[in-house]
């Protein structure tokens, strides 16, 4: 109750102010080509861009250079108190490759992992200088090419939909809006933004890293991972909130508002390859209700279904309710997915429109390690679900990867958003772009339900498994004789590869 009555104070306060953009550097938003397809027409080039989120950027006094803030810490001048820090300083432009080595190049987005003393990054994608993109996924398939080989242990590259308001939740406290990449919430109820509708969250904060710090108030929306993943693991999970839009929360507010675990499905393998996801619906339409999401993976012409789940009681290779209900159950954890409302609710999220957001990130919490090694570390790692990865539960410091694998990075290409199996296949490939880099997203529109490859046989266990498909793995009932010039290689438990 207390700290509820304390965020309405701020806010009325905060009318007097405004979250406002500097004007010492000029904010160029870097340019990045990305596709819708139809099944009947293919697809077609959009000239997109990407804006860096405004809690990587230079913070000043409106009047001169001064920093408002400084390594973890606010000015104390400049930002006696929300009202004050809010009227007093100016978000300003980037150099998104010299000081963030964020590049693009026709569809390819490149994020380095460290460039000087930034560390990380997030961009979101714009339908125009001022406005985010919003996308509804709904009976409908997002495709994109990665390459995550030079992200080591404790790093992640993700990419995933945020239920953020598409002008960055401008208003009268905030006229920076989504031109200087504001507005970001998502479902773990962030505290580390500078900025939280257009209220500084300088209260109570607290350094939390040589270039962070959390403060009281927290930024709570839906979130849909499309992608989290280093070269080790990788996984998709969706998390409802309540409500579809930003919550700013305090307190216990923060761990109730959204489903901060997901309900996640980490196939624990990785290659270098094209990644397609689908979101179902029941009905087979844009309005229905959400009821599963599919993976699928294509690599140089082959289509690979996702690994089925080979836990007792936990059946399928998708994201369903049920799905989700008994890997919890399996697992041993809380639903708290169903708590917050399942697949429907992240659907009500993507019927709002939802923001693309990309990014690469070291977790100051713990390590990463809920993605890539045993997590938690209380429970014992042969128990469901405790195995995540084959990092070391020593890895992924943020001190050690932030020296050690500074030149990491990630690319994301070839972005194609359309109808279901539009994206990928022989009329994935893009048409009338000038900007394409040419990567591998085109495929082969052999689909078997075993990755036999291009022979096209009906996935029994005879036959052969063209390079790049599966051909062994616990649960894994296909053929296992690689095609000429490939071998079957062991890559994990779960999973042989052709190679
Ligand atoms: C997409 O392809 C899959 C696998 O080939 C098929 O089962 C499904 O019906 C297709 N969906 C649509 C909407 O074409």
């Amino acid at each position: 109750m207390f700290r509820s009555a304390a965020l309405v104070t701020f806010v009325l306060i905060a009318t007097a102010a405004a979250q406002q953009a500097g004007t010492l550097t000029a904010e160029n938003h870097p340019a990045l080509t990305y596709y819708t397809c139809t099944t009947a027409g293919g697809c077609t080039s959009v000239a997109g861009s990407i804006v860096l989120d405004s809690n990587w950027r230079w913070l000043h006094d409106v009047n001169s250079a001064t920093n408002c803030y400084t390594g973890n810490q606010w000015d104390a001048a400049l930002c006696p108190d929300p009202a004050t820090c809010t009227k007093n300083c100016a978000l300003d432009g980037a150099d998104y490759s010299g000081t963030y080595g964020i590049t693009t190049s026709g569809d390819e987005l490149k994020l380095a992992f460290k460039t000087g003393s930034n560390v990380g990054s997030r961009v979101y994608l714009l339908k125009d200088d001022s406005t985010y993109e919003t996308f509804n996924l709904l009976n409908k398939e997002f495709t994109m090419d990665v390459d995550v080989s030079q992200l080591p242990c404790g790093l992640n590259g993700a990419v995933y939909f945020s239920a953020m308001a598409a002008d960055g939740d401008s208003s009268s406290t905030n006229t920076a809006g989504a031109k200087y990449g504001t507005g970001y919430c998502d479902s773990q109820c962030p505290h580390d933004l500078k900025f939280i509708d257009g209220t500084a969250n300088i209260v109570d904060w607290n350094a939390t890293s040589a270039n962070s710090g959390t403060g009281s108030i927290g930024a709570c929306c839906s979130e849909m991972d499309i992608w989290e993943a280093n070269s080790i693991s990788e996984a998709v999970t969706p998390h409802p909130c309540t409500g579809t839009g930003l919550t700013a929360c305090t307190g216990t507010e923060c761990t109730t508002t959204c489903d901060q675990a997901g309900c996640d499905f980490n196939s624990y393998r990785m290659w270098p390859i094209t990644t397609v996801t689908q979101f179902i619906t029941d009905d087979g339409t844009d309005s229905g209700t959400l009821t599963e999401i599919r993976r699928i993976y294509v690599q140089n012409g082959v289509v690979i279904q996702n690994s089925q789940s080979t836990i007792p009681d936990v059946t399928g290779n998708s994201i369903t309710d049920s799905w989700c209900a008994a890997q919890k159950t399996a697992f041993g954890d809380t639903n708290s997915f169903a708590q917050l409302g399942g697949l429907e609710q992240l659907g009500n999220a993507f019927k709002a429109g939802m923001v693309l957001v990309l990014s690469i990130w070291d977790d100051y919490a713990v390590n990463m390690l809920w993605l890539d090694s045993d997590y938690p570390l209380t429970k014992d790692p042969s128990s469901p679900g405790v195995a995540r990865g084959t990092c070391s539960t020593s890895s992924g410091k943020p001190a050690d990867v932030e020296s050690s694998a500074a030149s990491a990075y990630v690319t994301y290409s070839n972005i194609r958003i359309g109808e279901l199996n539009s994206t990928y296949g022989s009329t994935g490939s893009s048409t009338g772009s000038s900007g394409s880099s040419g990567s591998s997203g085109s495929s082969s529109p052999t689909t078997t339900s075993s990755a036999t490859g291009s022979t096209g046989s009906s996935g029994t266990s005879t036959g052969t498994v063209a390079k790049y498909g599966q051909c062994g793995g616990i649960g894994y009932t296909g053929p296992t004789t690689c095609a000429s010039g490939s071998t079957c290689t062991v890559l994990n438990d779960y999973y042989s590869q052709c190679l």
